[in-house]
């Protein structure tokens, strides 16, 4: 196991190695505390009892959020409280358990169904991240369950329960977006959302936040991810050229469109660059991701395309996307490159 991969693990560090110094352009410019929080959007799901919502409302303001935003916080989501903070409970029982506990699921090729890494050193960068993760797939559940953790006792539990039901609020928000955007009621419903997984953040504490970043600049790969980030700051998305910070809200999902739905949309809605900044103290946020599954083309639907607007994107498969994603993650542009359509 080389040790530079390990280094967060029951470490405190006292001082940051150097090879996860951030270059200088690329800092967090600024660490202002306290931190001072824009006004970003809020979206109520009543609950998600189906009559209470008021379909076209909501419909309007995500489009609203997201063409200002780029991403919208959910209330009243359905998810019982009790169960969001289960889950943040085990999830940073996991990061706390001592290193010979995950290290049988440490591995370094993303394509494995269950894995733990470290430090991640993304390719053609030399710089590494603050942050460890846990990542599995979780849908369906039965097909993964016996594969995931078996500690802590109550994770597997825990965890089968949350995906099921974030699932269905994903789906549900897609319906949403799907009616909003005109496409066929289930154009989401099948291989576009087939595959799940779940992405376990954990970031150590920083001994210099000004140095250091959890995450760069980037915008998730998949469709639609669901973030539950506690009660701790430390994601910022960019506005207008700016890194703002996001308030972290009791009970709440946060809700970021990924690279999948910009391109089906054709362009009419944008994943939102996001990062996350380091603090000086232990952050753990749980990303449930739907994306589609590999061997599904993906395209801009027929009903967003034109004449008039004519499809900027090719076909591709998601498994040529994510072997390209993987090589140029840092560069936003970058990333949906290969798949223009030049004008
Ligand atoms: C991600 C991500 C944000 C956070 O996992 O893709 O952007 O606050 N996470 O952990
Ligand atoms: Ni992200």
């Amino acid at each position: 196991m080389p040790m530079e991969k390990l280094v967060f693990y029951g470490f405190k560090h006292q001082q940051i190695p150097p090879s996860f110094i951030i270059p200088p352009e690329k800092r967090p410019q600024k660490l202002d505390l306290p931190v001072v929080y824009h006004n970003t959007p809020i979206i109520d799901l009543k609950g998600g009892a189906e009559g209470a919502l008021d379909r076209s409302a909501t419909i309007q303001q995500i489009f609203k959020a997201i063409e200002e935003f780029g991403f919208f916080q959910l209330v009243n989501d359905g998810i019982p409280e009790e169960l969001m903070e289960e889950v943040m409970e085990v999830s940073k029982e996991f990061f706390e358990m001592p290193v010979e506990d995950r290290l049988s699921l440490y591995c370094e090729d993303p394509m494995q169904p269950v894995r733990v890494s470290s430090s991640i050193v993304y390719e053609n960068e030399e710089v590494h991240y603050w942050r460890d993760k846990l990542r599995h797939l979780c849908h369906p559940v039965e097909e993964f369950k016996h594969l995931w953790p078996s500690k802590p006792t109550k994770y597997r539990e825990v965890i089968a329960t949350y995906s099921v039901k974030v699932r269905a609020l994903a789906l549900k928000l897609l319906d949403l977006i799907c009616e909003g955007l005109g496409l066929q009621p289930d154009y989401f419903n099948g291989e576009l959302s087939q595959m799940q997984s779940i992405l376990i953040n954990h970031y150590p504490p920083s001994p210099d936040p000004s140095l250091t970043l959890g995450l760069p600049k980037h915008i998730d790969p998949n469709v639609i991810t669901i973030l539950h980030q506690g009660d701790l700051y430390g994601f910022q998305v960019l506005k207008d050229g700016e890194w703002i910070d996001v308030k972290p809200l009791p009970n709440t999902h946060l809700v970021v469109l990924g690279h999948q739905l910009q391109i089906i949309s054709n362009d009419k809605l944008k994943g939102v660059e996001h990062r996350v900044v380091s603090t000086n103290v232990p952050r753990t946020t749980i990303a449930m991701q739907i994306h589609p599954s590999m061997d599904c083309v993906v395209e801009p639907a027929k009903e967003v395309t034109d004449d008039v607007n004519p499809a900027k994107y090719r076909s591709f498969t998601y498994q040529e996307f994510v072997d390209s994603y993987l090589t140029s993650v840092i560069d936003t542009q970058k990333t949906t490159k290969p798949f223009k359509i030049l004008a």
